[in-house]
């Protein structure tokens, strides 16, 4: 069967067409918008979930394409780009189900500059001190093989880079200098030779990292001169959800690469959500399994480009060996196993999670009905021990990311059991009932010996919030963090009108990307400060900053890349550079330097 499909954007109209070489009586368009969705004409709705849906159509017959007209429940959520038309969409016949041809993917415009980049060093993120000295060199390689530069030599090769280490190659003195500040690096770079001072691993990793890019973006003529460098914060993180899009693992192992080269050293990652649990616990089998692919009869149908069928789950050796590769490259883990909300999938899968006598009609900003377990249930406390138990056990970080981002409004308000346990434990709110929640399971990691963290909502509630030491994210804008700080949380500040890099480049209609926070140019990566000015007595609880990429329209991991280049220089620019002076003319100049590295390495694809 050949099967045609188009769909425009007109105003806050979603206009498709869908043509058939063979008759089909009455088929079912199904398929995914960015929020929940309506038909305005063409066809009958017969099922939402979220932003899913399923439309009946009249029957479609040879040479005649039908007219689909959808939008948006909510109409002030016009859509913006080619990421907001019909994902994953299949027409489900009496003879089964077949894909709709794909619509142009986008990727979004480049940002680079062109190469070489600008005078001077041309180095992301920028060192605290450079003193050049005068002339160049010219290394075919560094002729010294120690551990961290034969790991700096593994990160060339998996990127396209090397070699770096070379028998006959530039001689360099590793020195072991406890001077050093943890993860900082004296380099000087001299025509008989190489020095390279550091106190830890990762100094010297660093150390050889920029080397390594000096040799790719100075080809030939690498300045001689001394680097003194040290980063500005200890958490310098990218995260990456896999719950929405599953990211294959050599994707993974790419993005870590990636992080290793922008001395990013904290690897976020988010696989559950909604939609999906994907890490195989042995607590619970039936969690990974059940959710793991979605689309058509599955238990979550094709929300987000899920398609006809989509998915894959991490094993726990897959995970293991991610976090060596990590560690080979000085990057952690944190994982996230996203509570009480975003728990559609989780809800789904296990039962006992949610109060039976529940009238509440909540719904989730995200269009699920009931996707928040209930503390009043003993099953919930059963299945969120288990899994905080094994998921914090499995990463030798140390570090356990809870969630608790958007709650719905008027959670647990229709749960009798809720009622009665809030009135227990003399709580208010639904933000109470969650800080209660959250104390509670935070406590527990803290009992295991690892640290909490969690979303900036975490801080809500009349207890306190979490509590435990936990870190906190802060993720609509700064404002909550600068409060959470002032409350005693240390804070990763991860702004989305800065740092969200799955937000469309710009405004253009053949962009791609979300649109809720901002739209995020080059520059704006880099024209904020994670210290606001006007809150300087957060400084000491300020411990990081974090780029996120959300996989809500990602149908491809190659679509990751353009996403995230050349603007993750900009969130590791803030991430590791203290000064700050560096402007987003200046950034986009660099970017010009390291076009040519970077590109090559990380899928790029320009066009459709
Ligand atoms: C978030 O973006 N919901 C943390």
């Amino acid at each position: 069967m050949d099967l045609t499909f188009s769909a425009r954007i007109d105003g806050d109209l979603i206009i498709c067409e869908i043509g058939s070489d063979t008759p089909l009586a009455s088929p079912v368009f199904c398929a995914s918008l960015m929020a929940a969705g309506e038909v305005v004409e063409g066809g009958w709705l017969i099922h939402r979930l979220a932003g899913y849906l399923e439309v009946r159509l009249p029957a479609l017959e040879p040479g005649r394409p039908h007219r689909l007209v959808l939008r948006h429940l909510d109409r002030s959520y016009r859509p913006v780009n080619r990421a907001w038309l019909p994902l994953g969409a299949y027409l489900r016949h009496d003879g089964g189900c077949d894909a709709l041809p794909p619509l142009p993917a986008g990727v979004a415009p480049a940002e680079w500059s062109a190469p070489p980049g600008p005078e001077g060093l041309r180095l992301v993120p920028p060192p605290t001190d450079w003193q050049p000295a005068g002339g160049t060199v010219a290394p075919s390689g560094i002729a010294n093989s120690d551990e961290p530069l034969a790991a700096v030599d593994r990160l060339a090769h998996a990127t396209g880079l090397g070699p770096f280490l070379a028998a006959d190659g530039l001689p360099l003195r590793l020195i072991d200098d406890s001077g050093q500040p943890p993860e900082g690096y004296v380099l000087t770079i001299a025509p008989e030779g190489l020095t390279l001072a550091a106190g830890d691993r990762a100094g010297a990793f660093y150390g050889g990292v920029s080397l390594l890019m000096l040799m790719h973006t100075h080809p030939g003529a690498v300045p001689c001169g001394t680097i003194t460098d040290r980063p500005r914060f200890g958490w310098r993180g990218q995260h990456l959800d896999c719950a929405r899009h599953f990211f294959a693992p050599q994707t993974l192992t790419r993005l870590i690469d990636l992080m290793a080269l922008l001395k990013l050293n904290r690897f976020h990652w988010h696989f559950a959500d909604d939609e999906a649990f994907r890490l195989e616990v042995d607590c619970l089998p039936e969690l990974w399994q059940k959710t793991a692919f979605r689309g058509e009869g599955e238990l979550v149908p094709g929300v987000f480009g899920g398609g006809i069928r989509s998915g894959g789950s991490y094993s726990k050796a897959t995970a293991r060996a991610l976090i060596a590769h990590a560690a080979d490259r000085c990057v952690e883990i944190l994982p996230e196993i996203e509570v009480p909300a975003h728990g559609f999938g989780l809800i789904a899968a296990l039962d006992g999670l949610r109060d039976p006598d529940e009238t509440g009609t909540e719904v989730s900003i995200q269009g699920y009905p009931a996707n928040v377990v209930n503390p009043a249930m003993p099953r919930t406390w059963g299945v969120l021990n288990a899994l905080v138990d094994e998921v914090g056990a499995l990463f030798p970080f140390g570090h356990l990311h809870l969630g608790a981002d958007e709650l719905p409004p008027a959670t647990w308000d229709g749960s009798p059991a809720a009622a009665a346990l809030k009135a227990r434990e003399g709580l208010g709110g639904r933000d109470d009932l969650q800080g209660w929640l959250l104390e509670r399971l935070a406590a527990r990691v803290a009992a295991n010996g690892q640290r909490p963290a969690a979303w900036e909502e975490a801080a809500r509630g009349a207890n306190g919030g979490i509590g435990n030491n936990a870190i906190l994210f802060s993720w609509t804008g700064q404002a909550p963090g600068i409060a959470a700080a002032r409350a005693g949380y240390d804070i990763v500040m991860c702004p989305a009108q800065h740092t969200y890099l799955d937000m469309a480049h710009t405004g253009a209609a053949d962009d791609w990307g979300a649109a809720w926070a901002a739209f995020i140019g080059l520059e704006q990566t880099i024209s904020w400060s994670p210290l606001p000015p006007d809150a300087p007595d957060i400084a000491p609880s300020v411990i990081g900053v974090e780029a996120t990429f959300w996989g809500e329209f990602t149908t491809e991991d190659n679509q990751l890349w353009p996403m995230l280049l050349p603007r993750l220089l900009g969130v590791a620019t803030k991430a590791w550079d203290r000064a700050e002076t560096l402007d987003g003319a200046g950034l986009r100049a660099l970017s010009g330097a390291l076009r040519d590295v970077l590109k090559p390495a990380f899928g790029w694809h320009d066009g459709a």
